[in-house]
């Protein structure tokens, strides 16, 4: 079935709210604690409206939303202005069939001539999928907040990674290898999940600590 990506009407609040009170429930990728309330969220969907550089889409597919994704505002402080925050849920059954990619890719076209300079994404660790997706939109990480939140009685540190929203040039590794036919698509030298030197970018807490 043919998937659409567009703007978050209204009506889709509800699955919204649906795909993300999975996560709350049952997965540390966001540490939001109690289910969250469809009511909650009309402020929050008020504010992403169909310009600036807050925007909420969805992935919608016949008439079923099966993922969602937004730019929000990374901190209140008015110089934070020009930095966003993005997030992304699939539907769990959603996953792994290029919702998330496709999201990514209308979300940061969508704010393409925003007066925005970084996109940034904080990820709670183990996430390999949502790590391969940061990475194939040209994020890099930027380092690590060990033990930054408490959910399921434990403690899970949370990988921070950043991109320009204009797409970093291609580097002298890319080519000779032709022109990826998908836009909005960097790919790093290490791969979608490979290490990229100097990075430094170590997945695990360098103190050696249990959560
Ligand atoms: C993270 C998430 C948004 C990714 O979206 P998706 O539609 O599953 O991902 P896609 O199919 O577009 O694939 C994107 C990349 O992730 C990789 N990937 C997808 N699922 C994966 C998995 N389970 N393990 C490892 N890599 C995975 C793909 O291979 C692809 O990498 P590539 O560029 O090297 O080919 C989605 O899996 C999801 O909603 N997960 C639960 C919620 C969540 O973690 N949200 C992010 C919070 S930070």
């Amino acid at each position: 079935m043919a998937l659409e990506v567009r703007a978050a009407e209204r009506g889709d609040l509800g699955p919204i709210v649906a795909i993300y009170n999975h996560y709350v429930e049952r997965s540390p990728v966001t540490f939001d604690l109690v289910r969250v309330r469809t009511g909650e969220r009309t402020e929050w969907l008020a504010q992403h409206v169909q310009r600036g550089p807050h925007r909420i889409l969805v992935a919608v597919e016949g008439r079923t939303v099966v993922g969602w994704a937004s730019t929000s505002p990374f901190r209140s402080r008015p110089g934070y202005a020009t930095t966003v925050e993005s997030s992304v849920y699939c539907r769990p059954r959603s996953c792994g069939r290029g919702v998330g990619s496709r999201l990514y890719d209308e979300l940061f076209r969508s704010i393409q001539d925003e007066d925005v300079e970084r996109i940034v994404a904080g990820i709670a660790l183990p996430n390999p999928a949502s790590i391969a997706l940061h990475r194939r939109f040209g994020f890099r990480p930027v380092g690590t907040f060990t033990r930054a939140g408490r959910k399921f009685g434990r403690y899970w540190d949370v990988a921070w990674f950043e991109r320009p929203l204009a797409i970093p040039p291609v580097g002298p590794e890319e080519e000779g290898r032709g022109r990826d036919p998908r836009p909005n698509r960097p790919r790093p030298p290490g791969g979608a999940t490979g290490r990229v030197r100097g990075e430094g970018f170590e997945p695990t807490n360098p103190y050696g600590t249990r959560p």
